[in-house]
């Protein structure tokens, strides 16, 4: 497939998203040995896997979870490789009517795997369909309205339900309860993302040293998607500025140009620390207020800024609301003990 063919008749953010998804594609691992680093959620799935195929049943439904770009998708893609199932995939906010998924279900063959992102975004309706899918493999509808309407009962072949979402407090205890897999992925040691790193560049034909991999890996926020994206921006960096091999100055140089900060902190993050500490005065600030002041949305800062400023305990989460710790005060420039209450 030529998904690059039509670029003419688009906008350039709309080219730029388009490039990106065909190179996470070309980066994506396909097989269990190729996905580096969650080492508890690779050697569960391993067990499962060949549990299921020793039995000669389909696997279990699995449920992801975890902030974006950790590997949820590729996983489940994995999964289906090594079940030799067909996958089918789609999302939550694109099956809007209960027929819609009943097409869907009704399409699947035999231990084919069915994968569902942002599952938690599924209308209430939709999703009481789902569960007698999920739990005795039946599909009930409705033909007719009114007192005519008569409800009849198919049979569904045995597939395997793959969820992923970034939100798994926002699903529903039924729907949760239904996954007999469920696994959090949890952000990337910095040795693990230097090993995507190094193997990315393998794959794109870039050389790179140690030094710079794990340069990289330092500024990604524990986050395979971030190195990749930022690989990507350094190898542009080496290749019209120097040779094209990418060393520990002009990975510097490049990440510096991108205002990325030795800790991967970004213009956001950056603006939303200063912004606790100084206009805050460090006292505990609702999220609400926090992504007003941003000009963010709730869900972003949750899903996409908090969790690794969290890891690295830079902020934390109490009743009260979020409170920036010393450690961020430190790399901010600001001393703590000037804080005023
Ligand atoms: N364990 C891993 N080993 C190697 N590469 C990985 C791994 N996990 C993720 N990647 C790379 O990171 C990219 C992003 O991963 P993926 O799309 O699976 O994330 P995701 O969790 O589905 O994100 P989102 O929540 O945004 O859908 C992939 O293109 C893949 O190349
Ligand atoms: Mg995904």
């Amino acid at each position: 497939m030529n998904i690059l063919m039509n670029n003419e008749n688009l906008s350039r953010p709309e080219v730029a998203d388009i490039q990106e998804e065909k190179f996470e594609t070309t980066l994506r691992p396909q097989h269990l040995s190729e996905y580096i680093g969650q080492t508890k959620v690779k050697e569960s799935m391993k067990i499962y896997i060949e549990a299921a195929k020793k039995r000669g049943d389909a696997l279990d439904h699995c449920l992801f979870y975890g902030p974006p770009g950790l590997g949820k998708t590729t996983i489940s893609g994995i999964i289906a490789n090594e079940m030799n199932s067909k996958i089918k995939i789609t999302s939550g906010p694109a099956i809007e009517k209960p027929g819609d998924l009943a097409g869907i279900l009704t399409s699947l063959e035999e231990y084919d795997v069915l994968f569902i992102d942002e599952i938690h975004r599924l209308s209430k309706v939709v999703e009481e369909i789902l569960y007698p899918a999920l739990e005795d493999f039946v599909l009930d509808i409705t033909i007719g309205k009114g007192p005519e309407a008569k409800s009849i009962r198919l049979d569904l072949p045995k597939f395997t339900l793959i969820g992923a979402t970034t939100k798994a407090g926002s699903l529903t205890t039924p729907l949760r309860d239904r996954f007999g897999i469920v696994q959090k992925l949890e952000l990337y040691s910095v040795e693990d993302l230097s090993t995507i790193i190094k193997r990315s560049s393998k794959i794109l034909g870039v050389e790179i040293d140690e030094a710079s991999s794990i340069e990289i890996a330092r500024r990604s926020r524990g986050t395979p998607r971030i190195a990749n994206r930022l690989l990507k921006r350094v190898r542009d960096f080496a290749s019209v500025l120097s040779d094209g091999k990418i060393d520990l100055k002009i990975a510097k140089y490049a990440l510096n140009q991108l205002e990325i900060d030795e800790l991967g902190l970004e213009e956001t993050d950056r603006k939303m620390l200063s912004m606790m500490i100084v206009q805050y005065s460090g006292r505990p600030v609702g999220i609400e207020a926090l992504a007003a002041s941003l000009g963010e949305e709730i869900d972003t800062i949750e899903d996409v800024y908090e969790p690794y400023l969290l890891q690295i305990g830079f902020i934390a989460r109490t009743p009260k609301g979020r409170v920036v710790l010393p450690p961020a005060y430190e790399h901010m420039g600001y001393d703590y003990q000037t804080k005023i209450y």
